[in-house]
């Protein structure tokens, strides 16, 4: 029976969430959506426990669903993966996991995790094209029957360990999206590797059932989607001249952000894929965003236990997440220089 199949996806409510994994007995609080109310909330948390020295995090449950909701108004056929690796947080993975999204995981541990919440193996892509045998032993006892190769390596381990096992054959999109974190030069085949790696596969009797790739992560350009895209669908048709079962799984990766750059690569993306596949009612296509779900969901508070401020510290940019972190500082706390949004120190 194949794995990944093609059907709506539909988030459960807010109910479902509330009694889920890893959100059943921590504190929920409703916040209104006026106003400061996070960081009131984070105030209020703080004056309760004085005392309190170790950093700790809030998620909003809202932005979670809001996301959620994000992604399938704009990209209604593609069935989100959340990348565990990006933030394993109990919590996160089981409001996620409620509201009925699949997860990529990238090793046994994060299957594990992934199952201990009562997802089902067939919600799970083990998308990780360098694994080790008994990690791919364990998938295979698990029922976990979805992972990504783009070596031949792989394609003698997997035979070996989980011969049933589908494959997705990771390529290395051919332009740079200019992201904050390039993927291509770790993984992912070069169009000249191809035909070998499908030839093999097929040869060891695995089925190759699709193409993945990466763009790279955060804040790239979103047309690198469409390159992606059209190279993906190169691949499919190099598969059928090799006289292999017809592909149909397209796994666009990750890469996304949560700010309006998302919309232009969901238009990017709808619009490549509407452009390059003709198959498309037996197409079953999956991205495997992070970054999205993890990045504006959470906010730390910290306590600042000490500070040592180089001498240009008020004149250097600070990286971007650590803004975030002031946001929970009261003000008066802080030196008139730091008092800005672009700073730079060393917290302890
Ligand atoms: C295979 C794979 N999928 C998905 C992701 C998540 O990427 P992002 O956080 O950019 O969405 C990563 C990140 O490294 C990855 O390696």
């Amino acid at each position: 029976m194949s794995t990944l199949v093609s059907e709506p996806f539909q988030a459960l409510s807010l109910k479902s969430v509330f009694s889920a994994s890893g959100i059943k007995g921590k504190r929920v609080t409703a916040l209104s959506p006026q106003g400061n109310a996070l960081t009131d909330f984070i105030q209020t948390a703080i004056a309760e426990k004085p005392d309190i020295d170790s950093p700790f995090g809030v998620l909003d449950l809202g932005v979670v669903m809001g996301l959620l909701e994000k992604w399938t108004t704009k990209l209604p056929t593609v069935r989100p993966f959340y990348a565990v690796k990006c933030n394993p947080n109990l919590s996160l993975i089981g409001a996620l996991a409620a509201l009925g999204t699949s997860f990529d995981c990238a090793s046994k541990a994060e299957i594990e995790a992934i199952l201990s919440l009562g997802v089902s193996p067939d919600r799970i892509i083990y998308a990780n094209p360098c694994k080790s045998e008994s990690h791919i032993e364990y998938a295979a006892t698990v029922g976990v029957n979805v992972t990504t190769y783009d070596s031949k390596d792989e394609v003698e381990k997997i035979r070996k360990c989980h011969p049933t096992c589908e494959l997705l054959l990771r390529i290395r999109p051919p332009q740079e999206s200019g992201a904050r974190t390039s993927l291509g030069l770790k993984y992912g085949a070069l169009p000249e590797e191809v035909p070998e790696l499908l030839s093999v596969a097929h040869a060891a009797g695995l089925k190759v059932t699709g193409v993945s790739f990466h763009i790279g992560s955060g804040g790239g350009d979103a047309q690198a989607y469409k390159g992606a895209i059209s190279a993906a669908k190169s691949v499919f048709d190099m598969a059928s001249l090799l006289g292999m079962p017809r592909m149909r799984v397209l796994d666009i990766g990750g890469g996304f952000t949560s700010g309006p750059e998302f919309d232009v690569a969901a238009m990017q993306i709808n619009a490549a894929i509407q452009g390059s596949f003709e198959n498309k009612e037996e197409l079953v296509v999956i991205g495997e965003p992070g970054r999205y779900f993890a990045e504006t969901a959470f906010t730390l508070a910290t306590k600042v236990i000490g500070k040592r401020l180089p001498s240009r510290a008020c004149h250097s940019p600070a990286p971007r997440n650590l803004r975030t972190l002031f946001a929970g500082i009261p003000k008066p706390t802080l030196p008139p220089c730091l008092d800005q949004p672009a700073i730079h120190l060393t917290l302890f």
